[in-house]
């Protein structure tokens, strides 16, 4: 036997037990599956996407439970019963009901839901082969999959996205997160869903506001990787406000597509490394939304941190204030807010970037644009200049009459 320590080799005596262990870096890879699909009427006719996505395992059905947001429920009591009697008369699984999440951050705000959805998950015996079906907006998306993904490290998850917000962003998501002392986001986990199914028809009966929200990602993402789409999206603002079907779908359509990219190929989907550019505008949307104490809506909030940091890039960074200011004007187009009084704060707000660094950790690392489709990392910001841009923001908002 060769006694010299190599690399990825193990030394062993001659009973073949190891002698030593030497120092090792071994890097590994694991093979994750998104598995996204559309639907139009998932609730009725096009309950076979869903049940597609079932797999059976040894020939004994997987075990089924249900977590459906509040919102959903109220507004669309008829598409919840309906999809309770499919599910119940499938043949390929073993139905376990459905429970309610509340709707919104409510979801998100303390532990105590978490726990009941453990014990709903002890009780019905799901394994790690059984389903949770989360359908709602992105906060209960965002506690159901957090309960999933720690409950026997990790139970498969299937969401349906009910929010536009949460059909363009998070659902293809590989995050969740509940709020913990009174900071965003700050307990969760990293989690692969096994399927993401973005249904259209249940956008209907979402409100005029929540239905708005979406799009501030959108806009985020078409900033981040193509001036033609950004355009695009302008040019359709209206539509979008007036709830146009077939633009909705495409910009939807469009920006879950990004967002799946960026997580599938963009090289860090568990944000090891210091920048986070799909969090875009997020920095100081994550400090409004908590002093706000969750009146300011996720999506609302990006909205205004996108427009802020558009106007920072416009002082800063070269981006022609033609786009910033189209940018902006998209948004409040679109029926989005773009300033809010509690702006005012800068103290508080300027706050929000040594939260978003102490996040992650290492070196403080701001996406902006020089232009669309052309991000950049920063690695500091202009106290002064921030706080200029918030005042520039407000009077631009006052006169586009999107100031909340
Ligand atoms: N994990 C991630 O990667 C990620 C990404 C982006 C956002 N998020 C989180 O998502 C949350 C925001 O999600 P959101 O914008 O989807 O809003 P939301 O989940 O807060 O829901 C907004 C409201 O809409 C209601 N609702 C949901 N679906 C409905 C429907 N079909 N009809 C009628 N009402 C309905 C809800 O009950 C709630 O009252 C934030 O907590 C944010 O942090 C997470
Ligand atoms: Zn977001």
């Amino acid at each position: 036997m060769n006694n010299s320590i190599q690399d990825n080799t193990l030394l062993f005596c001659d009973d073949n037990h190891p002698k030593s262990l030497p120092s090792k870096n071994v890097n590994f890879n694991v093979p994750f599956t998104i598995r996204l699909r559309s639907s139009q009427n998932l609730f009725s006719s096009d309950f076979g996407v869903l049940e597609d996505l079932f797999e059976r395992s040894n020939e004994t059905l997987p075990k089924v439970q249900a977590w459906i947001d509040s919102g959903v429920l109220k507004f669309s009591p008829e598409k919840v019963e309906s999809i309770d009697n499919l599910l119940t008369n499938s043949s390929s699984i073993d139905y376990r009901g459905f429970h309610t999440t509340p709707g919104g951050e409510n979801s998100k705000m303390n532990n105590q839901i978490i726990e009941e959805m453990w014990t709903s998950f002890n009780y019905d015996d799901l394994d790690r082969r059984s389903y949770v079906l989360a359908i709602g907006g992105g906060a209960a998306l965002d506690s159901v999959g957090y309960a999933a993904a720690l409950a026997h490290r990790g139970i498969r998850i299937i969401r349906v996205p009910a929010t536009t917000l949460s059909q363009a962003d998070s659902g293809v998501g590989v995050k969740n997160a509940i709020n913990h002392f009174g900071k965003k986001n700050w307990l969760g986990s990293f989690s692969v869903p096994w399927g993401v199914i973005n249904d259209y028809g249940i956008l209907e009966s979402l409100s005029d506001r929540d239905f708005h929200c979406g799009f501030s990602e959108a806009l985020k993402v078409f900033l981040l990787k193509s001036p033609e789409k950004f355009s695009w999206l302008c040019a359709h603002a209206f539509d979008i406000n007036k709830r146009n079907p077939a633009i909705c779908k495409e910009a939807i359509t469009q920006s879950v597509l990004f967002h799946l990219d960026h997580i599938t190929k963009g090289g860090d989907p568990f944000e090891s490394e210091t920048a986070r550019p799909l969090d875009f505008g997020h920095w100081s949307a994550h400090k409004l939304e908590p002093l706000s104490k969750y009146e300011i809506r996720h999506g609302e909030a990006v909205a205004i941190g996108v427009a802020l940091d558009c106007i920072y890039s416009s002082k800063v960074h070269g981006l022609a204030t033609d786009y910033c200011h189209k940018a902006i004007k998209c948004l409040a187009d679109m029926g989005l807010p773009t300033f809010h009084p509690l702006m005012r704060n800068t103290d508080v707000i300027l706050m929000g970037l040594e939260e978003f660094r102490q996040h992650l950790g290492g070196i403080l690392t701001v996406t902006l644009i020089e232009s669309p489709g052309h991000p950049i990392n920063v690695h500091s910001i202009s106290q002064k200049i921030m706080r200029d841009s918030i005042n520039e923001l407000e009077s631009l908002s006052q006169e586009l009459g999107s100031s909340l």
